[in-house]
């Protein structure tokens, strides 16, 4: 093992702007597997006690498997430790909660998620997406020609956010408040989305109570609506379950960031890995390979998640490293689906690639509750970009987030070749 002052920096979310530190990453798995990273002060945000980042795929399935030792509770699941009076809040969270408190809350809510009740949605989100293509199309004369379609604003964004609602159950008045607010949670780091400032000229933590008041005063007269008009939707069956009030306004903020950024970054990475890979793309377009697959390796190539994190609640071991109660255990999807050690030639996009044990969705308790819905969701658009385009290829730079969590795609310039 190299010495631990080499292993390069994969905190830094400006590095994300140019995609997965690829290079970084490969040094980080085959030398420093678990490697100190500092937390130093980024972009008005103040520095931090520094983490352990986990790269290697075996190690990554550990630690989220491994909630004894790596606990969701301690510090909560990002890397940015919270505000210490926001803790208790943050925690009633079922993200950031541990076996068995955990379990309690995922059975009530897994009832709402059953691929039955998701499915049902399927015949909505293929029109939608069949809508938004054309949209796309009779717009596309509007603008400078050279310039592309930005498939993000055209298509993928309101995708995402439209699904969700309906999944739900958001009536269509409302649902341009959801988008400010997850834009307001996850696009932090990024300079376009300045922070909110307290009096003091510091940023406010977006996840603290303070900035979310309004989405849960929401979210509690939502639930009321459906307690007196109940529908097929996930807010009707949580309103009428067990869950107490303020349980429910936290699982209808997670919901809302959780099921919507990641498919907002799923979809366009899905599409621009296709621009770039021509030849792959003809397959998905001629029928060599199926969607089912396509699927999760777009989702293997582009992790919309790009890390997590969890607190080691005893010291332990892992890789060789030493561990210490109270570190900061990061680990990273998207080193953990690109390792040697499991997937061969990781660095190419192979549609019909089986198996496929990419830990986009993560793993062990908290593993994704929407996956099911997400990858619905992913295989119909591409399925309706298939059949509406005859081609796509890159008619500029992508822009991307700046986050060191969430892979975001902001813009996605195509020449889209329409079909008929
Ligand atoms: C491609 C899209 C998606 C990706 C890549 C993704 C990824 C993830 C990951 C990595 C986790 C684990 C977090 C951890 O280890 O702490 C997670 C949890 C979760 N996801 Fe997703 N997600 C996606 C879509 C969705 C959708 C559409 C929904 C809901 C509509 C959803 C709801 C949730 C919930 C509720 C959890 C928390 C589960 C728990 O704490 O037990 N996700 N997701």
């Amino acid at each position: 093992m190299r010495d631990p002052g080499d292993a390069p920096d994969v905190f830094d979310p400006r590095l994300y702007a140019a995609g997965i530190p690829h290079d970084r990453f490969r040094v980080l798995r085959d030398h420093h597997p678990v490697a100190r990273q500092d937390e130093r002060e980024i972009l008005g945000w103040p520095a931090g006690p520094g983490f352990w980042a986990v790269t290697r795929h075996a190690d990554v399935v550990r630690v989220l498997k491994d909630s004894e030792a790596y606990s969701s509770y301690l510090g909560a699941t990002q890397i940015r430790d919270p505000d210490p009076a926001d803790l208790p809040f943050i925690r009633r969270m079922m993200l950031n909660q541990d076996p068995p408190h955990h379990g309690r809350l995922r059975r009530l809510v897994s009832r709402a998620f059953t691929p039955g009740r998701t499915g049902r949605f399927a015949g909505t989100a293929r029109r939608r997406a069949r809508e938004l293509l054309r949209e796309a199309r009779e717009r596309e004369g509007e603008g400078d020609a050279g310039a592309g379609t930005d498939l993000v604003r055209a298509v993928t964004d309101d995708y995402a956010l439209l699904n969700l609602t309906d999944l739900l159950g958001v009536p269509p008045g409302d649902r341009a408040l959801l988008h400010a607010w997850t834009e307001r949670v996850i696009a932090y780091q990024d300079p376009d989305e300045p922070p909110v400032l307290d009096a003091g000229g510091r940023p406010v933590n977006p996840r603290s109570p303070a900035m979310l008041a309004e989405m849960f005063g929401y979210a509690r007269e939502l639930a009321a609506h459906k307690r007196a008009h109940p529908a097929d939707d996930v807010m009707t069956v949580l309103a009428h379950s067990e869950l107490r009030d303020a349980e429910l306004e936290m699982f209808f903020f997670l919901l809302t960031v959780a099921g919507n950024d990641t498919v907002r970054s799923a979809a366009p990475g899905g599409l621009l890995a296709l621009a770039g890979h021509p030849g792959e793309r003809r397959r998905l377009w001629d029928g060599g390979a199926g969607f089912d697959t396509a699927v999760d390796e777009l989702l293997r190539y582009h992790p919309p998640v790009l890390s997590f994190r969890r607190t080691a609640t005893r010291d332990t071991e892992l890789a060789g490293r030493a561990v210490a109660a109270g570190d900061k255990v990061v680990v990273f999807h998207a080193s953990a689906n690109y390792d040697e050690r499991v997937f061969a030639d990781p660095l190419r996009l192979d549609l019909t690639r089986a198996p496929n044990p990419h830990v986009s969705f993560g793993d062990g308790p908290h593993v994704c509750l929407g996956a099911h819905f997400a990858r619905l969701q992913l295989r119909l658009l591409y399925e309706e970009t298939v059949a509406a385009t005859v081609g796509l290829e890159l008619a500029g730079p992508p822009r991307r987030l700046v986050s060191n969590f969430i892979n975001g795609v902001k813009s996605l310039p195509l020449r889209v070749e329409w079909r008929g």
